[in-house]
């Protein structure tokens, strides 16, 4: 059996993803803040530190996947430091696990969001690794009105981390995918909220047009993941595969 760390297993598609794994036969290491294996709050240096060093120990330093799902979409710092700092440190901590293990595969939970108007200080902030930086940026965007580009932002951070890290030495190198699902709207607890405001269900359904059989739910942007951290996935990485019924193409438009 596999034995694979899922972060924000507790709920939504962390959820699904380690349901559908254990399934399978394989052994979920589950990561959040709470009804997890290793409870560890991901938006701080000392939670994350602690993330890695309980998987390490349970996993006995040979890690087969690692997915980071867990992730926040409030409109203040705290979406940057989960969502983005919380998300690297942990596949970077655990990448040496990952590099002992016979089909290493690593993958996020990005979001159509990240295609959306984000900040560039924020998200070039993030890109230098600088959490203080960042924190400092996104308290201006906050300041500003605008926090709700915080999520945006922090999720194409994480799109672009993704594509400069997979073909470095570390990853590629070492034999690890590493890839992002980036759902449309799913049914979970943290887009509930959404559904029972009529005007933010209308931005929303403006925002991002699913064409293809509406909002999804959590099990369907499992299976991708499933697929991209399984020992069939050899050679795709770098990709943020959009699990979104049709947004990314109905907003990208017809002649890209
Ligand atoms: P959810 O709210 O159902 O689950 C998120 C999990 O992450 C929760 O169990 C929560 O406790 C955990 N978490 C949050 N902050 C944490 C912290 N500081 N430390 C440790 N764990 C923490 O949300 P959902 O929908 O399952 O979201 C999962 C991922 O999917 C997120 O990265 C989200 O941004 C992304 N996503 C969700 C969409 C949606 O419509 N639900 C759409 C696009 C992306």
């Amino acid at each position: 059996a596999r034995t694979i760390a899922v972060s924000g297993s507790a709920s939504g598609i962390g959820r699904a993803l380690a349901a559908l794994l254990r399934d399978q036969g394989d052994r979920v290491i589950g990561i959040d803040l709470r009804d997890a294996d290793v409870t560890a709050d991901l938006s701080v240096p000392e939670g994350r530190a602690r993330a890695v060093a309980e998987t390490l120990e349970r996993c006995g330093g040979a890690l087969d996947a690692v997915v980071a799902s867990a992730g926040v979409s409030h409109f203040t710092d705290l979406t940057v430091k989960v969502n983005y700092f919380g998300a690297v440190a942990l596949l970077d901590g655990l990448r040496p696990a990952l590099a002992r293990a016979e089909s290493p595969r690593a993958a996020v939970v990005g979001s159509i969001s990240g295609t959306q108007p984000a900040d560039d200080a924020v998200v070039r902030a993030c890109l230098d690794g600088d959490e203080p930086a960042a924190l400092r940026a996104a308290a201006k965007v906050v300041e500003a009105g605008a926090g709700h580009r915080l999520y945006p932002s922090s999720k194409a951070a994480v799109a672009r981390w993704l594509r400069r890290t997979c073909v470095t030495p570390g990853w590629a190198g070492a034999g690890i995918p590493l890839n992002a699902v980036a759902p449309g709207v799913v049914r979970t607890p943290m887009s509930a909220a959404l559904f029972e405001d009529e005007r933010m269900l209308k931005a929303m359904n403006d925002a991002v047009p699913m064409p293809l059989n509406g909002y999804a739910d959590p099990e369907v942007i499992a299976e991708a993941l499933r697929w991209l951290v399984s020992p069939a996935n050899t050679h795709m990485t770098g990709q943020i595969v959009y699990v979104d019924g049709g947004a990314e193409a109905t907003l990208r438009g017809p002649d890209v």
